[in-house]
């Protein structure tokens, strides 16, 4: 069965890109299928992937990306999976196995410009259409903006689990405690569309503490946060009875910066022994955590 995860917190700048794309192409290097969907119309995790010469192209004309299949509306979203997205500069495929659906800049239309009918949400459509081609992947990734509109529902409503990426810090918290709230109003909205078939509505697996300072003490953000979650667990709003701090944190480093710019996941970027060695494996380690951290097992 296919896991369909979102990556989400109501405060940017947090790391949700830097964290999906390096899961996933960490999950990639453990020989799964991965899918990665960017719903962020600042489009960081289709430009860091594609590099930027390939991803204008898609820019200029809209064909391909994700909003081409509300407006025009003549694409499918199996027409927009680009299929082993990484290449050298030669076009050779650096990491066979990870595909990406892209977003362009105009993706920011579906909150205005786009009617949707309201018997037939844009999340509707977008989740038929991902169902034609879920099967092809073992894990679909959603990045998503730091808000639950149209285009972040779109990931929220066909995912069955959320990850949070958060700093130690009061911005992070808060920034969880309004995601619950926006979740908690979008699964009442959305809760007539659904069917079975789709499994249950996308609850809070795991809170994911990145770009940890070494020597910083981060327990008593942890801690805060922790009684968050107990708070919402006892409530049972939003996150699921298993969710938890996950045990892997990813720490500050600047290859991190560094491997955007040359438009590879940080494991690509960096040699044994190396700090760059020593990040990748906070990434492996947290795919592992993903990996093993499900209620159905
Ligand atoms: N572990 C890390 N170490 C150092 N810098 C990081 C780390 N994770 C993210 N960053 C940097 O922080 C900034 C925001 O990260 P990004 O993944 O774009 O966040 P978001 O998607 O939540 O807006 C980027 O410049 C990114 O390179
Ligand atoms: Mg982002």
């Amino acid at each position: 069965m296919v896991r369909k995860i979102a990556f989400i917190n109501y405060k940017g700048g947090v790391g949700k890109t830097s964290l999906i794309v390096n899961t996933a192409a960490s999950l990639v290097k453990r020989g799964l299928r991965v899918l990665l969907i960017d719903l962020d119309t600042q489009s960081n995790a289709s430009i860091w992937l594609m590099k930027l010469d390939r991803w204008n192209k898609i820019n200029a004309t809209g064909t391909g990306s994700v909003y081409s299949i509300f407006d025009p509306g003549t694409q499918r979203l199996k027409d927009c999976v680009i299929k082993d997205v990484l290449e050298g500069k030669e076009g050779e495929k650096l990491l066979p196995g990870l595909d990406l659906i892209p977003t362009s800049f105009n993706l920011v239309d579906l909150e205005g410009d786009y009617k949707s009918d309201p018997k037939r949400p844009s999340y509707v459509i977008f989740q038929e259409q991902l169902a034609e081609i879920e099967k092809n992947y073992d894990f679909i990734l959603f990045d998503c903006p730091p808000n639950i509109l149209r285009a972040s529902q779109n990931g929220v409503y066909c995912a069955n689990e959320m990850y949070v990426p958060s700093n130690p810090d009061a911005l992070s918290l808060i920034g969880f405690t309004l995601l619950i709230e926006k979740l908690v109003r979008f699964q009442q909205t959305s809760a007539s569309f659904r069917t079975t078939a789709m499994g249950p509505a996308a609850m809070v697996f795991g809170i994911v503490f990145n770009s940890i300072k070494q020597n910083v003490d981060i327990e008593v953000p942890k801690m805060r946060m922790q009684l968050r979650l107990n708070q919402f667990k006892q409530q049972k709003r939003g996150v699921s009875p298993i969710a938890k701090l996950m045990g892997t944190q990813i720490r500050d480093a600047m290859v991190v910066r560094r491997a955007v710019t040359l438009g590879l996941p940080v494991f690509l970027v960096g040699t044994e022994g190396t700090e760059e060695d020593s990040v990748a494996n906070d990434y492996l380690r947290l795919a592992n955590e993903i990996i093993e951290h499900t209620s159905s097992s």
